[in-house]
């Protein structure tokens, strides 16, 4: 039997759905909303790039930005527990809006949470 990827069990198409969905909760979300840009167009195509590449897809993020680096990348943002939490509620809810269920959403939610307590770098924010 062979081994299917994550990448190849969710597909490219769903893949963008999630991912914007869960932009469009962040743009709506007060505690997320101020420390992202405006317009989140480019950051969706980057996040689309990324996690491509994380479930085991083509390396499109790499190709194109150079190795992810993502905590350091993250250091110009302040991100606290608080907008961590931020964060996974809107992928959780945007992993719904997209029908995701069973083990692979399990799976994926439990490496996002472990990835996004990486990114956490300060521990509270103004506001
Ligand atoms: C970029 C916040 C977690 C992947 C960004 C940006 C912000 C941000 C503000 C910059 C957006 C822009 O300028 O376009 C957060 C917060 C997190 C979090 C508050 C909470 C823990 C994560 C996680 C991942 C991730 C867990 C990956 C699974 C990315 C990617 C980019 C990005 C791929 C684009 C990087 C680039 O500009 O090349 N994030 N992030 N983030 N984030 Fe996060």
């Amino acid at each position: 039997q062979t081994p299917i990827l994550p990448y190849d069990e969710i597909g490219a198409e769903k893949l963008s759905e999630l991912v914007d969905a869960f932009y469009s909760n962040v743009a709506q979300h007060p505690k997320l909303k101020p420390i992202f840009p405006d317009d989140l167009t480019e950051t969706a195509r980057k996040q689309k790039q990324f996690l491509t590449q994380y479930l085991g897809g083509p390396n499109l993020y790499t190709e194109e930005h150079g190795h992810p680096m993502m905590k350091m990348r993250h250091n110009a943002f302040p991100i606290t527990p608080e907008r961590k939490d931020a964060w996974l509620a809107c992928m959780s809810d945007a992993m719904d809006k997209t029908g995701l269920e069973g083990k692979f959403r399990h799976d994926l939610y439990r490496r996002l949470v472990l990835t996004a307590n990486h990114m956490v770098n300060q521990q509270s924010h103004e506001e």
